[in-house]
C-alpha cells in the first residue's frame, strides 16, 4: 500500500530537543527534533497509551511520562523491558521547510 504523505508542522516550530503531537484523522503522531534530526511517531505508548510527546527527550529516545517505558526513536524499539515491544515511527521528510510524514495506513 502507498504511504500518505502528511504535513505535519513548519519546522521552524519544533527547535532542536522539542517534542510536539500533532493529531491527523485521529492519528496522534509525535514529532521529535533532536539536533535537527526529525523523527516521528505514534504519540501513543504500548503499555497504557501515555502520550510519549509530552515525556522526556533524550538523545535519541523517549521516555513515557506515565510509568517510564522507553523507546529509541530510529527504530521504535522499547529499550528498556518489555524489549521487543515497538512503536511505529514514519520516515520523515522536510519539504519547503515543512516536517512531512509518510504514513501507510493499512486499512484504506
Ligand atoms: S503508559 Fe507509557 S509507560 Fe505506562
Amino acid at each position: 500500500m502507498t504511504p500518505e504523505r502528511l504535513a505535519l508542522l513548519p519546522l521552524a516550530d519544533l527547535l532542536p530537543g522539542q517534542m510536539k503531537c500533532v493529531v491527523v484523522d485521529g492519528l496522534p503522531i509525535g514529532v521529535a527534533n533532536v539536533d535537527g534530526q526529525v523523527y516521528a511517531f505514534d504519540d501513543a505508548c504500548r503499555h497504557e497509551g501515555g502520550p510519549l510527546s509530552s515525556g522526556v527527550l533524550i538523545n535519541d529516545t523517549v521516555t513515557c511520562p506515565w510509568h517510564g517505558w522507553t523507546y529509541r526513536l530510529r527504530s521504535g524499539k522499547a529499550v528498556v523491558p518489555p524489549v521487543g515491544i515497538r512503536i511505529r515511527v514514519y520516515p520523515v521528510v522536510i519539504i519547503e521547510g515543512v516536517i512531512c510524514a509518510d504514513v501507510d495506513w493499512g486499512d484504506k
